[in-house]
């Protein structure tokens, strides 16, 4: 976690961040407070960031929702491409490092134009961001001493190598496959074009990721958001409560 503290005196106000897990050595926050929902497909995320987002709103504070892929932006073609089957007709067309640079792109470049305009002292809401590319990627890595190198070497290429904010907080929401995978059938996208895509038309890449997922979790120490409760959704204001009482 990220400790902020602001000193005030005849200087030009100061911030100071540290780290207890890990150097933050390139990018300045100004302040602001990065916040991803993570989860495998229709895990609620988007239900959830719509909810906070109204909630950090009505507590006046500025707020900007990102949805990674950015399908409104051309940074995600070549994810388009990839989960549209143009580069094979399933997710093990491209292996977890190179799916993880096709997302990693998309992430830079819209950042890049997002945090030059942004308020000081923002909350900036991920729907996905980069441990995304840990959960569905890691899920293609069957070894523990491979899957712990892909992650190393994830962390370090984004949010080092190409300087993207790392985020204070990570909400892992934690919905069983047997629960999302319904929600994800009856659902139609038109997200690439295609009614389903690559990833969401194959349930082993969901049993996988999720897997991954609750690996991930505990290895980084994200936040896990319980959604489920006898096999079933809790009520999406219960979950909400959980996600509030972590960010107050
Ligand atoms: N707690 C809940 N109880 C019942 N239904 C829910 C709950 N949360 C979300 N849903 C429903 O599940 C579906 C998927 O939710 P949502 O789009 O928020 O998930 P998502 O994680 O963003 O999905 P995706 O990964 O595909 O983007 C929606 O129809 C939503 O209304
Ligand atoms: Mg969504």
């Amino acid at each position: 976690m990220r400790g902020v503290a602001k000193r005030r005196g005849f200087l030009p106000q100061v911030t100071l961040v540290f780290f207890t897990h890990a150097p933050y050595t390139c990018h300045m926050n100004q302040g602001h407070k990065f916040i991803s929902i993570e989860g495998t497909d229709g895990s609620g995320k988007k239900t959830q960031i719509d909810l906070l987002c109204k909630y950090l709103l009505g507590q006046g504070k500025h707020v900007e929702k990102i949805a990674f892929p950015n399908y409104e932006s051309e940074s995600s073609g070549p994810v388009k491409m990839y989960l549209g089957g143009e580069l094979g007709g399933s997710a093990s067309c491209l292996d977890a490092y190179q799916a993880s640079a096709l997302y990693a792109v998309d992430r830079l470049c819209t950042m890049k134009k997002v945090l030059s305009k942004l308020p000081d002292d923002s909350y900036v809401i991920f729907d996905r961001y980069v441990p995304s590319n840990m959960i569905h990627q890691a899920g293609k890595i069957k070894s523990k001493k491979e899957r712990d190198k892909f992650l190393k070497w994830v962390d370090k290429f984004e949010y080092e190598t190409l300087k993207l904010p790392r985020p204070d907080v990570v909400f892992f929401m934690d919905v069983a496959p047997s629960v999302s995978l319904e929600i994800v059938k009856q659902r139609t996208t038109q997200k690439t074009g295609k009614k389903i895509d690559i990833h969401e038309r194959d349930p082993k890449h969901l049993t996988d990721a999720y897997n991954a997922a609750k690996y991930v979790a505990k290895k980084f120490k994200w936040t896990t958001v319980d959604c489920v409760k006898d096999g079933k959704f809790k009520s999406i204001e219960e979950i909400h409560d959980i996600i509030i009482n972590h960010i107050k």
